[in-house]
């Protein structure tokens, strides 16, 4: 393998996203690679509009994202305790597309979140989702950047060197998993 290619994907659309600042965090932690980076901005699941429409375009470029991925990491929210739609939404147009793209892919799942526990319990839901897709989830101490406003500098930067050394160590297994020593 020359460059392996990792999917970059952020549970938040907002522009100024923590978690947007994370995945590039993680991205760079897994060193030299060919970067995607995923849209979830996409229509809400709907299988009337599935089955007279087929899948959307949107939903499709996100799937070939991911077939082309040898690596992917998801940084997401926690909205009310819980996984946000948008992940949500754009894992179950996922599954709907033939061939289960994400069926064995490796793949590091990280949050940022203004609470204290870092986004913990929403992390917990995206696992339990990706388990019944047959993700290969990457396993190792998690990365839980609490009270994230607090956690980046003005360059989108991950401050705390724990929160760095932690994500370097699971980005580091995920490229290790990925590309031939
Ligand atoms: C609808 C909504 C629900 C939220 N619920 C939680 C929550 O349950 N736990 C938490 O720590 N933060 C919660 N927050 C705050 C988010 O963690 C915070 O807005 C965070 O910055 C969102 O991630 P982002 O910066 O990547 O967009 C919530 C925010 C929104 C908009």
């Amino acid at each position: 393998m020359t460059k392996p290619t990792l999917l970059a994907i952020s549970g938040s659309l907002r522009k100024g996203s923590f978690n947007r600042m994370l995945m590039h965090e993680a991205a760079r932690a897994f060193g030299d690679a060919e970067v995607l980076v995923a849209d979830l901005n996409m229509p809400l699941y709907d299988g009337d509009l599935e089955e007279s429409k087929g899948i959307p375009a949107q939903v499709q470029a996100l799937a070939d994202q991911i077939s082309a991925a040898d690596a992917v990491l998801i940084s997401s929210p926690e909205y009310n305790k819980g996984i946000p739609g948008v992940l949500k939404n754009a894992l179950d147009w996922v599954s709907r597309v033939p061939g289960a793209v994400l069926n064995g892919k490796p793949t590091v799942v990280v949050s940022a979140a203004a609470g204290r526990t870092g986004g913990e319990t929403a992390q917990f839901m995206v696992l339990s989702c990706l388990t019944q897709l047959q993700v290969r989830l990457m396993p190792g101490p998690s990365v839980l950047v609490a009270a994230a406003s607090n956690e980046f500098d003005e360059n989108g930067n991950l401050k705390n060197e724990l929160y760095k050394k932690t994500l370097t160590t699971r980005m580091q297994a995920l490229r290790a998993e990925v590309v031939p020593t």
